[in-house]
């Protein structure tokens, strides 16, 4: 029984009463990416197996421990998506959008699925808000997504967030980065652990993210790829932080980002909190200009970022930033007996219709348990409907937080009562903008 009470390890429920927070991220989130023309894509939770292992890369984690994967009834593998980038990329080339002008923008809030160890910050159902930039090679574009993220972090009063950029260079010149760290680890093969012995010969960057206390220690004195990128590279980094001095946006250079998903050329970047424990990376991403032609299409240079929601809220919670909250309860009706229920309904949905958020009881309370639900309800008015009240038409309304009262007829009253709402809105508005009647 207790397995029907328990959400699964590693997910999270966001109730009613604080979902007021996801909201209100995921709505800044969407007007800041339209304003830098950027808009929703919808794409599937699940997709072949086989495009995460072709574009996440099959050495990586989270391709080979981390993807929840399983056989449809019909046979085929399926894969829970484990990040946002594989599925736009995929509906960029089954749509034909690379026959419209480039770039092609698109942003995204969706829930990903990682078979990691939770632990604070770390889910293995979370949520992105992430954006794709498909065919845009110019350093700009670069900067211009990493002030994306910037405004972003600023709209929502972030502060003490560290922006980290590195280039891990283009495949030419990552041949002899690899070659210099294969020669690393091959001298230190006895130490490391069987899945990076495995990616030493397949891709041994990757040990650069390995986890486990002993290979991370080996890796503190691997080489790092800033030393081998090649003079083209070089100056697309150098043209990128221009752009960043540009825009005043402060960075630093971490020659050790080098992103855990194998799809990254060029520019790689993270946005990082030290205010919310061991996973402290909230927005992560970078240029990925060879995903496009690895998927089957040609060679869209491309590059985009993911923000994990979650690790957002924590860090607001951590700076104790204010989040709006609901509109209040305006109007709680306390109905009693039959007629009056009827009325209640009648009168709440005109209300409701008007944008009036009105509520009444539906489980059956006594007259005193109503109006102590009002009160938790924090509504604005209370109004009590009886049989009397309908029998001389008129009930009183009362403002809840005054005590003063006012009476209405039943039979025009939601007319009257948001006539009376709204020119006292306005007259509240007027006194808080210091408006002169
Ligand atoms: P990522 O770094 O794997 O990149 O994830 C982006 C963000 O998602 C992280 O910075 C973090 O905030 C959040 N995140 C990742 N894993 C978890 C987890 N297990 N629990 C909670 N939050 C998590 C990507 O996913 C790339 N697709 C980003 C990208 C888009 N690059 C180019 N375009």
């Amino acid at each position: 029984m207790a397995l029907l009470t328990k959400a699964i390890k590693g997910t999270q429920d966001f109730l009613p009463s604080n979902s007021n927070q996801v909201r209100y991220v995921e709505e800044v989130a969407v007007r800041i990416a339209e304003n830098f023309g950027y808009h929703e894509i919808r794409t599937p939770v699940f997709e072949h197996t086989e495009l995460f292992q072709r574009g996440v890369g099959d050495t990586t984690d989270v391709v080979q421990k981390e993807m929840y994967t399983f056989d449809d009834k019909g046979g085929r593998s399926i894969t829970l998506r484990p990040e946002g980038t594989a599925g736009v990329i995929r509906a960029f080339l089954e749509h034909g959008l690379f026959n419209e002008p480039l770039p092609f923008k698109a942003s995204y809030l969706t829930s990903c699925y990682r078979y990691e160890k939770p632990q604070t910050g770390r889910l293995r159902e979370f949520h992105q808000f992430g954006i794709e930039c498909v065919g845009a090679s110019e350093p700009s574009a670069d900067a211009e997504i990493i002030s994306l993220a910037y405004t972003f972090f600023n709209a929502l009063d972030i502060s003490n967030i560290k922006l980290e950029i590195n280039s891990i260079g283009c495949p030419e010149c990552r041949k002899k980065y690899h070659e210099a760290l294969a020669s690393f680890f091959e001298e230190r093969k006895g130490d490391l652990c069987e899945t990076c012995l495995e990616r030493l010969q397949k891709n041994p960057m990757r040990i650069l993210d390995c986890k486990s206390p002993v290979c991370s220690e080996i890796t503190k004195n691997a080489p790092v790829v800033l030393d081998y990128i090649c003079d083209d590279c070089r100056d697309h980094f150098e043209s990128v932080k221009k752009h960043l001095d540009a825009m005043n946006i402060e960075y630093t250079v971490n020659p050790g980002i080098v992103r855990g998903l194998d799809y990254y050329t060029r520019t790689v970047f993270e946005f990082v909190s030290n205010e919310i424990g061991a996973q402290g990376a909230v927005c992560g991403g970078g240029r990925y200009d060879g995903l496009v032609e690895q998927l089957g299409g040609t060679h869209v240079p491309s590059l985009g970022f993911a923000i994990g929601i979650e690790r957002l809220l924590l860090l607001m919670q951590a700076q104790n930033i204010a989040f709006p909250e609901y509109d209040p309860c305006v109007l709680y009706i306390a109905a009693m007996g039959e007629k009056a229920q009827l009325e209640a309904s009648k009168i709440a949905l005109d209300l409701r219709i008007s944008d009036i958020p009105t509520q009444f009881d539906t489980a059956g309370r006594s007259l005193k348990a109503q109006m102590k639900y009002a009160n938790k309800l924090n509504a604005l008015y209370s109004v009590v409907i009886g049989d009397d009240e309908l029998d001389n038409n008129s009930v009183t309304v009362k403002d809840m937080s005054t005590g003063e009262t006012f009476d209405l007829a039943v039979d025009s009253f939601s007319e009257d009562f948001e006539e009376i709402f709204s020119s006292r809105l306005i007259d509240s508005l007027n006194q808080m903008f210091n408006v002169e009647e």
